[in-house]
């Protein structure tokens, strides 16, 4: 870092309180911004870090129309879920608002005021979905109709969630309304649009010259942008949830949400620092960093920068945009529509106080150069084979041999011999290089570097041995135990920016009042003669079964998935009537039924049949037990040439139905009837 800046604001991207937060937020955005927060404050810095809620938008409004309340009530139920699970997981915000508070819409609103009074938009007036019956437009998202690219009859005016493909409402065949499901028509409306071609030269030059410091996933992200070239983009809708336009006649319209949104970041800061938040956003001495993920790039690198220096008056561009990619869940895209995900408030319920441990495995697993996957089992090793067995262990060995051997007090070093001062020039080149990651948002290396700590103190107390040296000298052992414990004080101030929770636990069975980071590579952190508390386990094992049963969850909701987007094939080629009546459909009743042994699909049927019994092989085996058939009554096809399977003649074929998931439902009479009845 080459410029010295006196204060620092981080803001984080403002979730959606349309759903609750998950694993994918916290990872790209939350986890590492609370890192690189911590960090500094231990360091002493003037940093601020400000969230909130993204209230407004066509999502939520879709949600309050389907559960039948009010948009106001969808916010208010994930705000809450969504900022009490962040406190719980210790995301060290300074603020966490909304942007439905009064002192967002009315700095929003004043935002566009301003802009609108220089002339700083452009009126323009365009073809937009209109529903005749409901007498409004129709955001993108209200329109449904008829894929062109894949022929899903559920794709929506912004996008195919069937295919993927991205779309606009005109693209579709036959569009319709989802409010009324009258058939969409298009009418004239005006809009206000922030001409970003106006500000492509100066976005080119502070970005493509002045930050190639930046990711290269944002810096790449940036140029293919700015090679496309910019065009004035719209700011306002026609919609009635959101900050109203403060111009006369713009009745019915609203800001667009991702023009009021990032205006929150200011509005937050104002929020916390009624007196002072301007020195965060205009000073030159201050920088503000963004935390967001990868579909967040385009706004706060182009058009949110294109609004302030619309606005001027001082306001600084970010000087970083450190954005991540995406995090997957067990090889599948998290979706909140989709309920693929692990839900934040769900892990703090199912895992009560492991907050670190999921900090832990998101930054290990971070998405920060490319999409990552989460999985349980990933999970569970992360936390048995490293929390455990590595930071774990050495924390509780230092501390029980201390108990041991020193009554539980801090030994007296002596003199220092080659291995303990290898051990502290080892830990001086891991804080330099912890350093230089978090310096530069590489997180998920910063663990590792601090991990390095606890791997060599396991290896210290490996090679030294205290307990055979205890045998002969216990000045000896005295040292060594010093040094262990030095260790685990680092480890304390470490790890504080990463696992906050464990950090508080060893800082306070160490007696250290504050860690600061500064003393980070000491070597006298803790000094001889004080009593350490008793040794508490930092982390404990998972065990399989907690795992299972987040596996089952998934599964469930597989299955649930595939039910909510079956489609039904299409319709086969008529049949006439007279090959059909050929088939000679009837109903049996089932004597006896069997495995078929080495055949892990088939059963083995009895049927009566009226005439006298016949044997049919059909395969349902993994769907039924055979013993439940027995008794009842099913449907077969009587007059099929008989057929072998497995050395055993079939005498006809049993129906069944497929369903979504491919598992298969014997059909049969919904009232008893006699055995033999024909089917018409
Ligand atoms: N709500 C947006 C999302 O989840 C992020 C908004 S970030 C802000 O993608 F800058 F607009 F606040
Ligand atoms: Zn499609």
């Amino acid at each position: 870092m080459e410029k010295k800046f006196k204060r620092t604001l981080i803001t984080t991207a403002l979730p959606y309180a349309n759903g609750p937060v998950h694993i994918g937020h916290l990872a790209g955005v939350y986890v590492p911004a609370d890192i690189y927060a911590r960090y500094l404050r231990l360091k002493g810095e003037d940093v601020v870090m400000v969230g909130g809620s993204d209230e407004h938008g066509v999502p939520i409004t879709i949600k309050a129309r389907e559960e039948g309340v009010t948009p106001q009530d969808i916010v208010d139920r994930y705000h809450t879920i969504i900022k009490d699970a962040m406190a719980e997981l210790g995301i060290s915000f300074d603020v966490y608002s909304r942007t439905t508070s009064d002192i967002h819409r009315r700095t929003a609103s004043d935002f566009f005021r301003k802009l609108y009074d220089d002339g700083q938009f452009e009126q323009q007036t365009s073809l937009q979905p209109y529903d005749e019956q409901a007498g409004e437009f129709l955001a993108d998202r209200y329109v449904m109709g008829t894929c062109p690219h894949c022929g899903s009859d559920r794709a929506y005016g912004d996008q195919c969630e069937a295919c993927g493909s991205s779309l606009n409402a005109t693209d579709l065949i036959d569009p319709h309304s989802r409010l009324t499901s009258a058939p969409v028509t298009m009418r004239e409306t005006s809009h206000w649009y922030l001409p970003l071609n106006k500000w492509e030269e100066a976005l080119r030059r502070w970005i493509l010259e002045g930050h190639k410091e930046w990711k290269t996933n944002v810096y790449g992200q940036c140029k293919s942008w700015l090679d496309l070239g910019l065009q004035p983009r719209a700011v306002s809708r026609d919609l009635n949830w959101g900050v109203p336009v403060p111009v006369e006649g713009a009745e019915g319209k609203v800001l667009y949400v991702w023009f009021d949104a990032p205006i929150g970041y200011i509005s937050n800061t104002k929020e916390l620092l009624p007196d002072t938040w301007e020195k965060y956003w205009k000073d030159p001495e201050s920088r503000v960093i963004n935390f967001i993920g990868k579909d967040n790039i385009v706004f706060h690198c182009i058009v949110f920068p294109a609004m302030l220096m619309a606005y001027g008056d001082g306001y600084q561009l970010p000087d970083n945009v450190p954005a991540n990619e995406f995090l997957n869940l067990e090889g599948d895209k998290i979706s909140t529509s989709r309920n693929w995900a692990v839900w934040l408030h769900e892990y703090l319920r199912d895992f009560p106080g492991k907050q670190d441990v999921l900090r832990y495995v998101l930054t290990a697993n971070a998405p920060e150069t490319k999409d990552n996957d989460f999985t349980w089992a990933d999970f569970q090793a992360r936390n048995n084979n490293e929390l455990v067995a590595i930071l774990g262990n050495f924390v509780n060995r230092a501390m029980v041999l201390t108990h041991k051997y020193f009554g539980g007090e801090v030994p007296q070093a002596g003199t220092l011999e080659e291995i303990d001062l290898r051990l502290i020039a080892d830990l001086a080149k891991v804080k330099e290089n912890l350093e230089a990651n978090l310096d530069t948002f590489h997180f998920r290396e910063a663990l590792k570097d601090a991990m390095e700590i606890a791997r060599l103190g396991n290896k210290y107390l490996q090679e030294t041995e205290p307990w055979k040296v205890a045998k002969t000298d216990m000045t000896r052992v005295a040292t060594i135990l010093n040094c262990a414990l030095q260790l685990c004080a680092n480890i304390a101030v470490a790890f504080e920016p990463f696992l906050p929770f464990m950090s508080a636990k060893l800082s306070g069975m160490l007696g250290m009042e504050s860690t600061s980071w500064n003393e980070l590579g000491c070597s006298t952190l803790i000094p001889a003669g004080r009593k350490l508390g008793e040794p508490v386990l930092l982390f404990d094992k998972i065990d399989d079964d907690a795992i299972q049963a987040q596996l089952d969850r998934l599964a469930r909701i597989k299955e649930e998935n595939k039910i909510k987007n079956f489609k039904a094939e299409p319709q086969a080629p008529d049949v006439d009537f007279d090959t059909f009546m050929k088939a000679d459909l009837r109903v049996g009743t089932v004597l006896e039924c069997t495995k078929v042994p080495k055949a892990d699909k088939l059963l083995k049927f009895l049927i009566d049949d009226g005439l006298g019994t016949r044997t049919i092989v059909s395969g349902i085996a993994k769907y039924y037990n055979p013993e439940d058939l027995v008794g009842k009554q099913v449907c077969f096809i009587a007059n099929l040439p008989p057929r072998k399977l497995k050395g055993i003649v079939s005498q006809g074929m049993i129906l069944s139905a497929e369903n979504a998931d491919g598992s298969l439902v014997v059909m049969g009479p919904t009232a008893p009837v006699v055995p033999g009845a024909q089917v018409k």
